[in-house]
């Protein structure tokens, strides 16, 4: 069969936002503080990328710029993890392990979602959209270009 090519980007996403070649760790958090400052509560992200692509250290500078004082550590042994911030809270979820848990518990998630807290979700194509139910704001992808770069585009949400 032939194959349809295949649209650039994260799949279902809309307009292409924001594209930023990251060199360094520090650089992918200071481009999520930036981010996170533009958030409000209630927004929802869907972070795409391999294993070490550079996804919590993105939601660590996200925190920052929430505003979230506190260490960010990764939820992959719990559904997520919420933290109190001075704007907002952030709710930092990891699906990795969790597509047979949701399949089971559909509404899994719905204590982590609020009007006062940002949520961003690792992993959410393990779950499948119809299946999460959800809108996410932005979907945002990191892509390891090798060493220590790193592509970070953020698309809105379909
Ligand atoms: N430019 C960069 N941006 C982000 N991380 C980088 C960069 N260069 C190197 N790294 C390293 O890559 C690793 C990224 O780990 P991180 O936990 O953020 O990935 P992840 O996408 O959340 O992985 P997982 O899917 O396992 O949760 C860290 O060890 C980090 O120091
Ligand atoms: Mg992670």
């Amino acid at each position: 069969m032939e194959r349809l090519p295949q649209p650039a980007g994260p799949a279902l996403g809309g307009e292409l936002l924001e594209r930023f070649e990251s060199r360094l760790p520090e650089e992918t958090e200071a481009f999520g503080e930036r981010l996170g400052r533009r958030l409000v509560g209630g927004d929802l992200l869907f972070l795409h990328g391999e294993i070490g692509a550079g996804k919590t250290t993105l939601v660590k500078g996200i925190a920052r710029g929430v505003g979230v004082e506190g260490q960010v550590t990764s939820p992959t042994f719990t559904v997520g993890q919420r933290y109190r911030g001075r704007r907002f809270n952030l709710a930092h979820i990891d699906l990795y392990r969790l597509a047979d848990a949701l399949a089971e518990e559909p509404g899994l998630l719905d204590d982590y979602l609020d009007a006062e807290t940002v949520a961003v979700v690792e992993w959410p194509e393990r779950v499948g959209r119809e299946l999460l139910g959800l809108e996410p704001r932005y979907l945002i992808s990191l892509e390891d270009l090798g060493g220590t770069r790193r592509l970070i585009t953020v698309h809105a949400g379909g």
